[in-house]
């Protein structure tokens, strides 16, 4: 990747009927605009890509920076976190891959 391609962030938008765990049944689409907005804001380059699902359904809104940071239980709120380390990743910093991270106790 050059400094110029954007950053990859892959999201969950998986819907599943009520009852059963996933993140576009929790608004995954709403954190994601609220992350395309503030990267725009802040001039860092990012794309999304939309997936079906990230396997830790339970713990939704999910998204995870490619070939980088994993982020669970995300809110609109949330997403000046996924910046910082989008930024961080870019700058040779992020945190790796690791997705063993998540307690298996909370995996979907
Ligand atoms: S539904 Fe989002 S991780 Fe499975």
């Amino acid at each position: 990747m050059t400094k110029a391609e954007p950053t990859t962030v892959i999201a969950c938008v998986k819907d599943r009927p009520p009852g059963s765990p996933s993140c576009g049944g929790r608004d995954s689409r709403a954190v994601i605009a609220a992350l395309e907005a503030e990267a725009a804001r802040r001039g860092l380059p990012l794309r999304v890509q939309e997936i079906r699902c990230l396997g830790r359904c339970t713990l939704g809104p999910n998204l995870r920076i490619k070939a980088g940071a994993f982020f669970v239980g995300m809110t609109a709120a949330r997403v000046a976190e996924v910046c910082d380390a989008v930024a961080a990743h870019r700058a040779g910093a992020g945190a790796p891959a690791d997705p063993a991270a998540v307690p298996p106790a909370a995996r979907g």
